[in-house]
């Protein structure tokens, strides 16, 4: 889960500029994503994901014991240049739950930064799932069990309100959520 986790501090971090919806209004008169879902963040994100899952992949080709670190190999094998494929599929998918989150937002009259809550925790999650999922279903299977994916839903409870708290702190984040 670390790349997914990682994309969207990253995205806060780079974020900024160009809408990715261009500005666009939905029928309903609401922006069809808003001015929080940015090109740069989404760049941004997804390269912060590969930066970790790439460190991760690294890490996993120079161990002694491979089956002791994640591979990110999509067949189940070795750290190789395909694991970075599920790395990117981690993060792209957490970031376009994040952006399907935002747009269900709007389509509810919610403004940028209103609270919503549990889909604001576990969009990513849910989307980094969903991509993966759908992209590299040997991988997933493999690599999320029911008990694993429990675990993440704890973890990404707590994680959440710590990055966003410290996130509001240090003035990245006009909301502490
Ligand atoms: N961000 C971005 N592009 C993305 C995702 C995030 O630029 N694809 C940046 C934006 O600056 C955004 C910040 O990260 O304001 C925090 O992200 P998030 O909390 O998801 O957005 P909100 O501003 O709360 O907007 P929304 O109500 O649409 O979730
Ligand atoms: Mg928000």
């Amino acid at each position: 889960m670390l790349p997914a986790f990682a994309a969207n501090p990253a995205a806060q971090l780079t974020g900024g500029g160009l809408p990715m919806d261009f500005g666009r209004v939905g029928r309903d008169g609401a922006r069809l994503l808003g001015d929080g879902k940015t090109w740069r963040g989404l760049l941004g994100g997804v390269l912060g994901g590969l930066l970790v899952g790439g460190l991760q992949v690294a890490v996993a080709a120079s161990a002694d014991n491979p089956s002791a670190v994640p591979t990110f190999d999509p067949g189940g094998g070795k750290a190789s240049a395909a694991s970075l494929f599920v790395v990117f599929a981690l993060a792209l998918g957490a970031l376009l739950g994040d952006a399907v989150k935002s747009y269900a937002k709007r389509r509810l009259g919610k403004g940028r930064g209103a609270k919503f809550q549990l889909a604001d925790q576990y969009d990513f999650v849910l989307g980094a799932w969903v991509l993966t999922a759908a992209v590299f279903p040997a991988w997933f299977r493999e690599n999320f069990s029911v008990e694993a994916m429990v675990v993440v839903v704890a973890v990404t409870f707590f994680l959440h309100r710590g990055v966003s708290v410290l996130g509001h702190r240090m003035g990245l984040k006009a909301e502490p959520w």
